[in-house]
C-alpha cells in the first residue's frame, strides 16, 4: 500500500502560497527526503500530511486515511518529530519515555522494554537515569526522536533531524535513520543538507517556493541533470541541487 498519496495539495497564508499544488506518492518502506532552502514549504508539507493543519485545497491519503475527513486516524498512524523538544526536564530520560509510551497505550511492562530498546539504539543507555535537564541538547534531541518511535508509527516524519546537533549526536541520528530504513520503517525527512538527503534517502524530492522542482532516486536525478553522462565521476547531489534549484 502507498503510505502517502497527495494530490494537488495547496496551503495559502493570505497571499503567500506555502505549498503550491503539490502531488506526491510514497510507498510503504520508503525513506523520502524533502530537500530545499528555508521557506521552500517543507515543514508546511509535513504538517499538512500529519493533519496538524488543513489544506486550502487538494487532498491526501496518509496510511489510507483522508487528512481532511479522518484527521484523527491519520494522527494515530503517524509520528512527527521536530526540533522542538517535548520532554519533562525533571523526569529522567527513561521516565519520560515510559510516560509517553503509556500515554500511547502501552502497558507499563511494554513501555519499559520498548524504551530501553530505543535508548540502546541511540546509545543513551548510560544516561537513562539522568534528569533530562542535565543532558546536552544533542542528547535531548536523541531522546526526543526515539519518543516519536515508542508507539511504532506506520509513518515517521522527521523535520530537520540533524539541525543544530553536535557531531556525535548527528552521527547517532544518521545511524538511527539508517537502521529504521533497514527495518522497513517509512520515513519522510526534511532537510536542507544535501549530504543527509544523499546518504539516508531512497528518493529525494527537491522543493522550492512550495513546488516540487524534481524528484527521484539519486541515479534518476543524475540522469535528469546529465542525460548523456553514462560513466565516469558520479554527479553529487550538491551539484544536482545547484543545477536544478532556482536561486
Ligand atoms: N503559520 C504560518 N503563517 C504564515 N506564513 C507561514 C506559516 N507557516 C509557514 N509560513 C510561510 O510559508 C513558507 C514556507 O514555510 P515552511 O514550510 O516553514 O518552509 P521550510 O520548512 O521549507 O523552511 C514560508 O514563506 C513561511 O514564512
Ligand atoms: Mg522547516
Amino acid at each position: 500500500m502507498e503510505a502517502i498519496v497527495a494530490t494537488e495539495l495547496t496551503k495559502k497564508y493570505g497571499k503567500l502560497v506555502a505549498v503550491d499544488n503539490l502531488s506526491l506518492s510514497v510507498a510503504e518502506g520508503e525513506v523520502v527526503g524533502l530537500l530545499g532552502p528555508n521557506g521552500a514549504g517543507k515543514t508546511t508539507t509535513i504538517r499538512l500530511l500529519a493533519s496538524l493543519i488543513r489544506p486550502t485545497s487538494g487532498k491526501a491519503l496518509v496510511c489510507g486515511h483522508d487528512i481532511s475527513r479522518n484527521p484523527e486516524r491519520v494522527r494515530e498512524s503517524v509520528s512527527l518529530v521536530t526540533d522542538k523538544i517535548i520532554l519533562y526536564e525533571r523526569l529522567t530520560a527513561l521516565e519520560n519515555l515510559v510516560f509517553f509510551a503509556q500515554l500511547g497505550g502501552l502497558s507499563l511492562k511494554e513501555a519499559i522494554s520498548k524504551s530501553n530498546e530505543l535508548l540502546e539504539d541511540v546509545e543513551m543507555t548510560r544516561w537513562k537515569n539522568k534528569q533530562v535537564r542535565f543532558l546536552s541538547s544533542g542528547m535531548k534531541q536523541r531522546i526526543n526522536v526515539i519518543r516519536g518511535l515508542l508507539n511504532q508509527p506506520r509513518l515517521l516524519f522527521l523535520d530537520e533531524p540533524t539541525i543544530g546537533l553536535d557531531p556525535r549526536s548527528t552521527s547517532k541520528m544518521r545511524e538511527l535513520i539508517a537502521r529504521l530504513k533497514n527495518d522497513g520503517q517509512t520515513v519522510i525527512l526534511t532537510t536542507h543538507l544535501t549530504h543527509d538527503a544523499e546518504t539516508l534517502c531512497d528518493r529525494i524530492v527537491l522543493m522550492h517556493a512550495g513546488q516540487i522542482v524534481a524528484s527521484g532516486t539519486l541515479e534518476e536525478l543524475r540522469i535528469l541533470v546529465n542525460p548523456s553522462k553514462v560513466t565516469g565521476a558520479k554527479t553529487s547531489l550538491e551539484e544536482i541541487y545547484m543545477s536544478l534549484m532556482p536561486e
